[in-house]
């Protein structure tokens, strides 16, 4: 579904070249839920920056569907690309304020279509009801402004215009970060019930390891740009490999003091492999 090989991102700052990302390969497999993590600043956003083709990688590729997206141009590359949907984690920031929130989520019905082909006015309309339903907003809400509404409402308006297209690839970056725990909850359930029916793959960026641990059916690990290891979250989260994943889950409590003891565990025994903390957990 996506695919990263070996792809270095660079920044330009003051005409200079930071490098944010080095050499990553990452794998989103076709209906699968990828969690990347990593503390701030590890470059997570930036690489999920790149699978939208908002940035181009100075080294390496990223394939959509096989696909080079650096590579695809004018109509193919929107081709590609209408097949990735995105929210991000401010829930405004995808929504026009003056815009209805129904306009906003048949925008890109209005666009693209589906396989392409424009959809007429009716059919737009019955689409937007049904994706708004999918969400769990109530009729009706179509008429109403972005502001009328809660972040967690706006969030799923968020979900709802990034699925309108049925993706086959989900970028989300931070989606809940920005919202109350209490909202949180029924975002990302959302999220899971319409991951469950629609199928597509998921890139899930975030810095909450519970909520990746309990969505994710895998995870890859950045540090400072460089993946520091990848695999099935169950297995990761249980069984580090390295002290850096360690010391990140660590410092996050969980609920159950079983998995709390064998996190520090596993972090005290790497550390007697490595050598003193690294200092990588916030
Ligand atoms: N637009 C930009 N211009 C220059 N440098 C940037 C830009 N965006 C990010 N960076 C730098 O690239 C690195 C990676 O940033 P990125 O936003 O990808 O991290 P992140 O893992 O998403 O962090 P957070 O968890 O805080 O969202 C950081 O050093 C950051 O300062
Ligand atoms: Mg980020």
């Amino acid at each position: 579904m996506l695919d990263l090989r070996g792809v270095s991102l660079d920044y330009r700052v003051q005409g200079r070249h930071v490098r944010a990302v080095e050499g990553l390969d990452l794998t989103v497999r076709a209906g699968e839920m990828l969690g990347l993590v990593g503390e701030s600043g590890s470059g997570k956003s930036t690489a999920g920056r790149a699978c939208l083709g908002l940035l181009t990688p100075s080294e390496g590729e990223v394939l959509l569907l096989g696909a080079s997206v650096a590579k695809a141009r004018g109509r193919a590359r929107r081709r590609l690309l209408a097949d990735v949907g995105v929210v991000f984690q401010d829930p405004g920031a995808s929504l026009d304020p003056r815009k209805l929130v129904g306009e906003s989520i048949a925008e890109p019905l209005a666009i693209h279509g589906r396989d392409g082909r424009r959809l007429p006015g009716t059919e737009r309309r019955a689409r937007v009801r049904e994706l708004l339903d999918a969400v769990r907003l109530p009729v009706g809400a179509e008429r109403r402004y972005p502001h009328e509404l809660s972040g967690g409402q706006r969030q799923r308006i968020g979900l709802a215009r990034a699925l309108a297209l049925r993706p086959r690839l989900l970028v989300a970056d931070e989606p809940t970060s920005a919202l109350d725990v209490s909202v949180q909850a029924e975002v990302l359930q959302v999220l899971k019930d319409l991951h469950a029916e629609l199928g597509f793959g998921c890139l899930f960026i975030s810095h909450d390891l519970g909520v990746v641990h309990e969505l994710t059916d895998r995870v890859a690990v950045l540090r400072a740009g460089r993946l520091v290891e990848s695999g099935r979250t169950a297995d990761v989260f249980s069984a580090p490999q390295e002290l850096y994943t360690a010391e990140l889950l660590a410092s996050v409590p969980t609920p159950d003091p079983a998995a709390q003891r064998e996190r520090r565990d596993a972090r005290q025994r790497l550390a007697a492999v490595e050598g003193p903390a690294s200092g990588a957990a916030r």
